[in-house]
């Protein structure tokens, strides 16, 4: 599991843009009055987008104003939260998931890949700056696994060379495409189906 690294750079300030801002207040109406501090994740996840992918201590104090709480609350869930990140992370961040199932399907030769093409370290910016990875627990789709996780996308079914090739196109630029890398829709089984045969019980 990786250790929470808050960044010694911070920017001072921070706000919502005009269409988070929006957003933010489209959120909190989905709450109770008195209870719209339950918006904190959801307001913590757009900080996050909006901040090219970490969340800064200011939006941490601004979302605390925000929702009228106090900062320490805000602070402890975004610690918290391994999806939340606390410093820059690149602009494709790419999260190998390194839980038993995953593990035992070969998940550090892709830990491997990400060190030789990215940084020896977790959460270290490649040289040309746009890419970091990190270790994490499941992340739901160990009947693909190995995997990883890059934005908002999953690559499933790898192994080091089909890892390597990923972060190639995305180091030049490219989108490389999401899913499984052994030809498979979803989870579905390899070589058809061998369970569920007869349509009655399917
Ligand atoms: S163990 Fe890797 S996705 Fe669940």
């Amino acid at each position: 599991m990786s250790i929470k690294k808050i960044s010694k750079e911070q920017p001072e300030n921070f706000e919502f843009n005009k269409k988070n801002l929006e957003e933010a207040k489209k959120i909190i109406l989905n709450y109770p009055e008195n209870k719209q501090q339950s918006a904190v994740m959801a307001l913590l996840y757009i900080a996050q987008r909006q901040n090219y992918n970490w969340i800064p201590l200011s939006a941490m104090k601004y979302i605390a104003k925000f929702l009228n709480m106090p900062y320490i609350k805000v602070y402890e869930v975004a610690t918290f939260y391994s999806m939340y990140n606390l410093s820059p992370v690149g602009n494709y961040f790419i999260q190998v998931c390194t839980t038993t199932p995953c593990m035992i399907r070969g998940a550090y030769k892709l830990v491997e890949a990400c060190k030789e093409k990215i940084s020896q370290k977790e959460k270290e910016l490649s040289k040309s700056q746009n890419c970091s990875w990190t270790e994490v627990e499941c992340l739901g789709a160990c009947v693909n696994a190995p995997m990883i996780q890059i934005n908002d996308d999953y690559f499933e079914d790898l192994d080091k060379k089909k890892t390597l090739d990923i972060i190639d196109q995305i180091l030049d630029g490219k989108k490389p495409k999401p899913g499984s890398y052994r030809g498979r829709i979803n989870s579905e089984p390899e070589n058809n189906r061998k369970t569920l045969l007869r349509k009655n019980n399917a």
